[in-house]
């Protein structure tokens, strides 16, 4: 056992946690347990008060070098970059090699939306399958750090998957609660692979992260939810991996997904503290769609308002974004308007139709990413995106983590949600626009030859 005494020095010096509020500010050492704010209920940030090597060209240098090492710490795509971590060198790193996730250039993803060029930043690539293990990472370190003995999330699938896993690799107990009936069954199924106490919660999303609350109030329970700051810290570097990836060349637009805010406000965060140390010049444009009967982010800018209104009961095929009270709303809207992007909503057509396309380029990803290709296509031809842009989408999970979508889509057997309930199950099906059905043939070579050439005629000319 690790004593936690010794552990506590493994907290960076200078890094403090610090409420986001500006009328608030206060701050507390890293080793507080807090996940919001205990003076005004703010969310808390981790700040670095100073950089352990402040020269741009000396941490583009040692990135790279760390490139060709084995050592733990260096293969992994987020502690290559722990000078932008709040952690001290002799840190207990609980690692999976996570990050080193694939830039892919998407021509027929580019050509759907009316670009030159597209590309496509895999996070699904990680050791789960999700972008969530880049934050799991820094999360269940400061766990071990802090002593925790069980570990706890409320998920729509992913967050459990990665945080069973690193719980798994730190040999911490995990509970995850997760809203019945409403995951995904791969996704499920790699929670209980990886032995976490799943407990299925009569409710949604948002019921579960209020439960969860609650029960992380009990001292020995450490919730790393994307609330918790040490969460955004890890998924902050894949700003840093994105950019190093592409030779430090600024894209002029990024565009993520957005249900609990935790991913658009790490890639701001990212993208800030990598300016303000002098490694680029400029921030992308940062950009965040939701699915349309869960986009309470996307309603509230496009209002006057300046607080987020939840949606009771929200809606989507996307499972992984079916979230109404999106947690860190005031990081991601910060995030969004100091990089002058934009927050809008699609329609369950639009992210079925965009994740058929992406799967054309042979990378293929689960319903919520590709929300960001449906949502890049808009912002073209609203206008907000130039053809010739340098543009991003993240891709947030593998296209294995919702096989089902993709069966039923092909096989035209996929519904919208009952949300308009006097619709009629016709009305409600997604038209399979991109669909690839199997065909069933007889085992000779003659009936397999013409089965080929049946499905080149039908695919001629698909897109
Ligand atoms: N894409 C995928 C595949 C996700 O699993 C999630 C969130 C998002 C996008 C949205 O990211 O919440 O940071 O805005 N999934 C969470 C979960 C909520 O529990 O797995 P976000």
């Amino acid at each position: 056992m690790i004593e936690t005494e010794k552990l506590q020095s493994a907290a960076r010096k200078g890094a403090r946690q610090r409420c986001i509020d500006p009328a608030c500010g206060a701050s507390f050492e890293l080793n507080e347990r807090f996940y919001v704010c205990p003076s005004c209920g703010g969310l808390l940030d981790v700040v670095l008060e100073s950089s352990t090597d402040p020269d741009p060209e000396r941490l583009r240098d040692l990135w790279t070098k760390r490139l060709a090492s084995f050592e733990p710490g260096d293969r992994s795509g987020v502690w290559r970059y722990r000078e932008l971590l709040p952690f001290a060198a002799d840190a207990p790193i609980v690692t999976l090699a996570e990050g080193n996730t694939p830039l892919y250039d998407a021509p027929v993803s580019a050509a759907y939306c009316g670009l030159e060029t597209l590309t496509l930043k895999h996070q699904g690539c990680n050791p789960t399958g999700s972008f969530k293990d880049t934050g799991m990472t820094t999360a269940v370190t400061q766990a071990v750090i802090l002593g925790a003995r069980t570990v706890v999330c409320a998920s729509t699938g992913n967050t459990a998957a990665s945080l069973a896993a690193y719980a798994a690799r730190a040999e911490l107990q995990c509970a995850i609660l997760v809203p019945r009936g409403q995951i995904s069954h791969n996704k499920l199924a790699q929670s209980l692979d990886y032995g976490a106490a799943v407990l299925e919660l009569d409710g949604n999303f948002d019921d579960a992260m209020r439960v969860i609350r609650e029960l992380a109030e009990d001292e020995s329970i450490y919730l790393v939810n994307s609330i918790n700051p040490f969460r955004i810290e890890g998924q902050k570097t894949v700003a840093a991996e994105l950019l190093h990836q592409r030779g430090w060349r600024v894209p002029d637009h990024v565009v993520v997904p957005g249900g609990n805010l935790g991913n658009s406000s790490a890639f701001g965060k990212g993208f800030r503290e990598l300016k303000d140390l002098g490694l680029i010049d400029r921030l992308p444009q940062l950009s965040v769609v939701q699915a349309e009967g869960a986009a309470p982010f996307a309603g509230l800018f496009g209002s006057e308002s300046d607080v987020l209104t939840p949606i009771e009961h929200p809606q989507t095929l996307a499972t992984a974004i079916k979230i109404g009270a999106p947690v860190s709303w005031k990081k991601a809207l910060r995030a969004v308007l100091e990089s002058e992007g934009s927050v809008l909503s699609v329609s369950e057509q639009e992210i079925a139709d965009a994740k058929a396309i992406i799967g054309r380029d042979g990378v293929g990803c689960e319903p919520a990413s590709a929300t960001t290709v449906a949502g890049i296509k808009r912002l073209i031809s609203d206008g907000f995106i130039g053809p010739d842009a340098d543009v991003v989408a993240v891709l947030t999970g593998h296209i294995l983590k919702d096989t089902d979508y993709a069966i039923n889509y092909h096989q035209e057997k996929l519904y919208t949600h009952d949300r308009a309930p006097d619709k009629t199950k016709e009305e409600r099906r997604i038209a399979a626009t991109y669909s690839n059905p199997p065909a069933r043939v007889k085992a000779t070579k003659a009936a397999i030859l013409e089965g080929l050439r049946r499905h080149e005629q039908e695919h001629a000319g698909d897109y």
